[in-house]
């Protein structure tokens, strides 16, 4: 072994889920806790972890660059939100009211409203205003944490801006601490444009967005909101098994609102993951089971709507044995938050998921859901040195006390992220 850039000791509790793929069902709930605890890190990288005396003993005649001393915190992988609408202009607490008095998510879209107002700002900001205003949501998700998201595009609606946000995005991933996975989601809403003309649309998406996003590299996933009176399951499948065409692995908004057959597309076609499914059937979990589709779960969403149904992760877990994931599907309508801490609280509240559960779900199943489990996600040697340091001393400390933020501080790729 040559020299270590980092060794970090102190570590009262070390959590983490073994191994690279995704954690089904039971296997969610059994996380590895190693107490006094040391990592040693070198070129960005796991060199070896477990007990500190283990890890000094492996280290003897090293030499050691660095020593940080994390005062008996807990250390878990850095966390993963696979499912976020990242890049944006402007913000819709205008329609706060509206929400509040009842009128439904999809109502507000229908009159023009919802996505369809933030594709008007995003339109009208430059570059440098989206940029701006989406670095700062990043700050305050290291903050929190998280060391590595997906960001999906969706506010644009013609090749033009779609492609702009994309731009945006790719220079974040380049500028900012956070790692970030492009999706392309050119068929988040039909824009006003298009009023009552979706298929046209649809084919705007397949003939020209589709190739122009392959052609400049800009995603690694393709995603589309299926849903009543968005995107039926059939325009769904066409977009979806073209983008594969041009290497885009597919991804759904399946089943949010009404239990339209979008779970089953998704294990259909072999989606990498199925996102939302509060109204998913169970013949849809069981086609995702069979076809390891990984369900992303976005409880802030349900939350911040103000509906009382929620994902059932109980039934995907214990019955379907799917490997969920979890995610804040940050964005200025459904849910507005970056805090995949207050994710963690609600999963705990609404999703009845286990403190172990939610911990996979952050970490090795989101990042198996941006096909990244054996990157990230884990501690495992020879894995990027991702890691989050908690003001906690266990895990169910970080769902039990909340509206606060946990987090101590961040390694990202070996380097103090945060601190
Ligand atoms: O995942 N459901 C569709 N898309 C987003 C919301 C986007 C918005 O309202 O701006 C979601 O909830
Ligand atoms: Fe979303």
């Amino acid at each position: 072994m040559e020299r270590i850039d980092l060794l970090m000791i102190g570590i009262g509790q070390l959590v983490t889920p073994p191994g690279n793929v995704p954690r089904c069902g039971q296997q969610m709930k059994e996380v590895q806790v190693i107490k006094d605890a040391a990592v040693a890190i070198r070129e960005g990288r796991i060199v070896t972890f477990g007990p500190v005396e283990l890890v000094l003993e492996r280290l003897t005649d090293i030499e050691v660059a660095a020593i940080v001393d994390v005062g008996g915190r807990m250390v878990t992988p850095g966390l993963i939100d696979p499912h976020t609408h990242l890049v944006h202009g402007g913000s819709r607490e205008h329609e706060l009211a509206l929400k509040r008095s009842g009128v439904s998510y999809l109502d507000i879209l229908a009159q023009g409203g919802g996505i369809l107002s933030t594709v008007q700002s995003t339109r009208a900001a430059s570059e440098q205003e989206l940029f701006t205003k989406a670095y700062r949501s990043l700050d305050e998700m290291l903050l929190q944490g998280v060391t590595t998201i997906e960001a999906k595009s969706g506010y644009g609606l013609s090749v033009e801006d779609e492609l702009k946000q994309l731009r945006v995005a790719k220079q974040l991933n380049d500028m900012h601490t956070i790692d970030i996975v492009s999706t392309f989601m050119g068929a988040h809403a039909v824009p006003l444009a298009y009023k009552g003309r979706t298929e046209d649309y649809v084919d705007l998406v397949i003939h020209e967005m589709l190739p122009m996003v392959a052609e400049h590299g800009l995603a690694e996933f393709c995603d589309v909101f299926c849903e009543h009176g968005v995107f039926s399951v059939e325009q769904s499948r066409r977009i979806l098994l073209k983008g594969r065409e041009y290497g885009l692995i597919p991804k759904l908004h399946a089943d949010e609102i009404q239990p339209l057959g979008g779970a089953e597309l998704a294990g259909e076609i072999g989606a990498i993951s199925a996102e939302h499914l509060l109204a998913a059937t169970d013949k849809g979990l069981a086609a995702m089971a069979e076809h390891g589709v990984i369900p992303v779960l976005l409880p802030g969403t349900s939350f911040n709507l103000g509906l009382d149904r929620h994902a059932r992760a109980r039934d995907m877990i214990d019955i379907h044995e799917l490997p969920v994931a979890l995610s804040t599907d940050y964005n200025p309508g459904s849910c507005p938050t970056e805090s995949i801490q207050l994710i963690m609280m609600l999963a705990s509240l609404n999703l009845k998921m286990t403190p172990e559960e939610i911990l996979t779900a952050c970490t090795i199943n989101a990042a198996n859901a941006l096909g990244r489990g054996h990157e990230i996600g884990s501690i495992e040697i020879g894995k990027r040195a991702d890691l989050t340091i908690y003001d906690a001393p266990n895990l169910a400390y970080l769902p039990y006390h909340f509206g606060v933020n946990h987090t101590f501080g961040v390694i990202k790729n070996g380097k103090v992220g945060v601190w």
